[in-house]
């Protein structure tokens, strides 16, 4: 039952049976008879027909056919690579978790990736990255399933399909492929205020890191934290890079798109291959698990919505240091498997509404793309804690499970697995109260409302070379579009977050700058939200 063990029988190892596929001295096909010949096809004669009794032909080119599987429906382009997190046991007046502790060391694997582009799509384009972390933990797989950008598009995960068919590729010519300069993108940011936040952070800096290993990473929704004596804490996740926040300038990058469409993911291995493994430094916000969710006005479950770090400080909880390459990248970065429900003992969900739809949607994509429900079984997937689940059968199920049908209470057999006691580190939901007469409704809470304070604080924390990259952003790719009614459009959405900004956007366009729409937002800037000079204090 160690790392990489699954099998009731014992003999089905993770490690081990990756080996295993290629053992021997000698070239065999997958029964393991010895070949003397894989160039050749068996043929009537050197130049007469292929015999149809050539089952080594056959069999190597049928699974040819068969070695691509669906790539990820967002976040297919991605790289990874394995490492340790340190919990430093500062986390212990909030979280019982066990990996946070003190000095424990957990495996890790980490999967950064682009949103938008498909696999085969460039790595410095303007984009949201993926920043997914598995902690392969003594107490079960904990997943952080995170972005390098604070928040998200929308409020609700139900509108998830309709933004990432917005931001794809158009249908008809399937352009453009990576990037958001297109008409449906900004048709759907604009007509769809929530978005203008997570849009102003695509559209800084933050669009195009220089770097995976040069990213902040955050949870973005808030989590429920559990101690040992069951109080609560309500908290956001982050990552700080050890080696600061830096990004390209647009211009560089359109270049390196050009030069190396693979300088991420060359970047990271290079990095960790010459021995400077990068590393972060994961942090956690806290704020009281109050019957609102809020903090200083903030609607905790409204993802579009930031607690500026200078109101509630990131605490750090442990260190994340990247040390190994994959070996394998479609046994490992293209076959990993994350889940924000993957979530261990001390560590919890809220009803953010975002969060619950993907709850649903991670397993439900993973069983098509994985081929069917038993993913867990792919090395790069099996958790590192003992696995004694009721789950059998089922397409590419490898375990052989011993014994009578997995039922409870069973008396025969020796009976089930016994059920973890509350003192048995089990995961129990934590019992937070429903709302006493609460209705069934299709509506949002009015603490929703306000899309327009938070972005205007992020656009006045940035210092002017930050302003002016934004604003360059902005005209470029609306210059893009085909419709001028989007760019109007577009334009009424900046001039509520700064007018400033707004007018300089509309120059660039060559179009009149529209005035608000009634009092700007007052908000006092976070100087905590630029990028320059971040550079984090690693313990
Ligand atoms: C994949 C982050 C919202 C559905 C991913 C990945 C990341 C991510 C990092 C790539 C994981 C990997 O490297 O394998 C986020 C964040 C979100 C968010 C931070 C909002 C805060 C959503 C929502 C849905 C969704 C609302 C659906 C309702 C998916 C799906 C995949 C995915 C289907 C592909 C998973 C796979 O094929 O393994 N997401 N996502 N995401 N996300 Fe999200």
């Amino acid at each position: 039952t160690g790392p990489g063990t699954y099998s009731p029988t014992g003999e089905a190892t993770g490690a081990d049976q990756a080996v295993l596929a290629q053992s021997g001295a000698r070239l065999t096909n997958t029964q393991g008879a010895r070949l003397p010949d894989s160039d050749h096809s068996l043929k009537a004669g050197e130049r007469g027909p292929v015999l149809l009794q050539d089952h080594h032909l056959r069999e190597k080119i049928t699974h040819f056919d068969h070695e691509r599987i669906p790539e990820r429906v967002v976040h297919a382009r991605g790289a990874a690579a394995h490492g340790v997190f340190r919990g430093y046991g500062t986390a212990a007046t909030v979280s019982k978790a066990h990996f946070l502790g003190e000095g424990v060391e957990t495996p890790v694997f980490v999967r950064f990736s682009t949103v938008l582009g498909s696999r085969g799509s460039a790595d410095t384009v303007r984009d949201t990255r993926g920043f997914a972390t598995k902690f392969y933990t003594a107490e079960g797989t904990f997943d952080l399933v995170g972005n390098n950008i604070p928040v998200f598009f929308i409020q609700d995960a139900i509108k998830f399909p309709d933004v990432i068919h917005a931001g794809k590729p158009h249908p008809d010519r399937e352009i453009p492929q990576a990037q958001s300069a297109h008409d449906t993108f900004w048709d759907f940011v604009s007509l769809h205020t929530e978005a203008t936040h997570h849009t102003l952070w695509n559209m800084s800096d933050r669009g195009i890191p220089r770097s995976f290993r040069m990213m902040e990473g955050f949870g973005i929704h808030t989590f429920r934290l559990v101690d040992a004596g069951g109080r609560t804490t309500l908290a956001k996740f982050h990552w700080k890079p050890k080696l600061g926040v830096h990004s390209l300038t647009w211009e560089e990058a359109q270049i390196i798109n050009g030069v190396d469409p693979d300088f991420h993911r060359r970047d990271l291995a290079d990095a960790i291959e010459a021995g400077a493994f990068p590393e972060w430094e994961l942090g956690v916000q806290t704020f009281p698990d109050t019957p609102e969710q809020t903090f200083e006005g903030v609607d905790l479950l409204d993802p579009t919505k930031i607690v500026p770090e200078e109101w509630a400080p990131v605490q750090p909880v442990g260190l994340l240091t990247l040390n190994a390459n994959p070996s394998n990248y479609f046994a490992e970065t293209e076959q990993v498997a994350f889940h924000p429900g993957h979530l261990v003992p001390g560590i919890d969900v809220t009803d953010d509404p975002l969060l619950a739809g993907r709850l649903f949607s991670y397993i439900d994509t993973q069983i098509t793309r994985l081929g069917g429900p038993n993913f867990a079984q792919i090395p790069v997937n099996r958790p590192h804690a003992p696995v004694n689940d009721m789950l059998r059968d089922g397409m590419h199920q490898t375990a052989v499970h011993a014994g009578v049908a997995p039922y409870r209470p069973n008396s025969l057999d020796g009976g089930c697995p016994f059920l973890a006691g509350a003192d048995e580190r089990g995961f129990v939901e934590t019992p937070v109260a429903i709302p006493q007469g609460a209705r069934k409704v299709r509506e949002a809470p009015a603490s929703f409302d306000d899309h327009t304070s938070h972005p205007r604080r992020f656009y006045l924390s940035l210092t002017p070379v930050e302003r002016e990259h934004v604003i360059a952003a902005y005209t470029f790719e609306l210059s893009k579009c085909y419709e001028n009614a989007i760019k109007e459009r577009t334009l009424r959405v900046l001039a509520d977050i700064d007018p400033g900004l707004c007018a300089q956007v509309a120059a660039g366009l060559g179009l009149p700058a529209p005035e608000p729409s009634g009092p700007l937002a007052d908000v006092e800037p976070s100087p905590a939200l630029s990028q320059v000079g971040r550079a984090w204090p690693v313990t």
